[in-house]
């Protein structure tokens, strides 16, 4: 089972102490919504789980291991396996297809593409998005780009996905479906979804918060 454990992170950029020995933990199958101002470290933070950025010190465990302590194969075979990553803007591939976009993670991780092409299937029938597979990012409508975003953090099945500010471009009912469906996954699959976000109607969804901005240490 997939908690993450953060133990007295810093992280600074040049003269800007973004993160002062911060701590928390996330339970295994929580929503988490780390909410905070505009500027907070929210990004920060996220990147740092997701290891994207690395602390200036502090530790950062998941699923009981220590992610400093991995190298290499090692800490590309523990990403893949434990955390989906809904990138800012929901960006895809506008030269691949929505089927090459989902597929992606399947193929960095040398997937048979007789299997990418049914979990593609499997995924995209979830998200409701079949009908826009064969087609090119910029030719889809109706929240698909979005959607298939989603699929992709989910492709290998995940055990933490981490979105960053995933309602941001999205009207109030598109925002509200976004996060429906990772409610549903996080409750169907005890996926651990962690959320940055300054949107406050993102609170309803989450079943912890953690508030950037503030006293960091109050989070455990
Ligand atoms: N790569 C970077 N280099 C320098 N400063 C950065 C970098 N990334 C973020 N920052 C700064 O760190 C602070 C926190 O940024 P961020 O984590 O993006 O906050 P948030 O997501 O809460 O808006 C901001 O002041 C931002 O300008
Ligand atoms: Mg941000």
């Amino acid at each position: 089972m997939a908690g993450i454990k953060l133990i007295n992170i810093s992280k600074s950029y040049k003269n800007k102490q973004i993160l002062t020995s911060f701590s928390a933990l996330i339970n295994d199958g929580s929503f988490v919504l780390i909410n905070g101002p505009s500027g907070s470290g929210k990004s920060t933070l996220l990147n740092i789980i997701g290891g994207i950025e690395t602390p200036d010190s502090g530790e950062v465990i998941v699923d009981g291991k220590n992610i400093r302590g991995l190298r290499g194969r090692e800490r590309v075979k523990l990403y893949q396996k434990y955390v989906g990553f809904i990138f800012q803007g929901f960006y895809l591939d506008p030269k691949l297809t929505i089927a090459e976009n989902i597929a992606l993670p399947g193929l960095f991780a040398k997937m048979k593409p007789a299997d990418r092409k049914k979990r593609t299937a499997e995924i995209s029938k979830i998200l409701g998005i079949t009908d826009s597979l064969g087609k090119y990012p910029a030719e889809t409508a109706g929240g698909h780009a979005e959607r298939a975003c989603i699929a992709r953090a989910l492709f290998l099945s995940p055990r933490i996905i981490l979105a960053d500010e995933p309602t941001s471009n999205l009207d109030k009912e598109n925002a509200e479906k976004v996060l429906k469906i990772l409610q549903v996954f996080q409750e169907k699959t005890d996926t651990t979804i962690v959320v940055a976000s300054h949107d406050e109607s993102v609170r309803s969804f989450a079943t912890k918060v953690i508030t950037l901005g503030e006293a960091n240490n109050e989070n455990f």
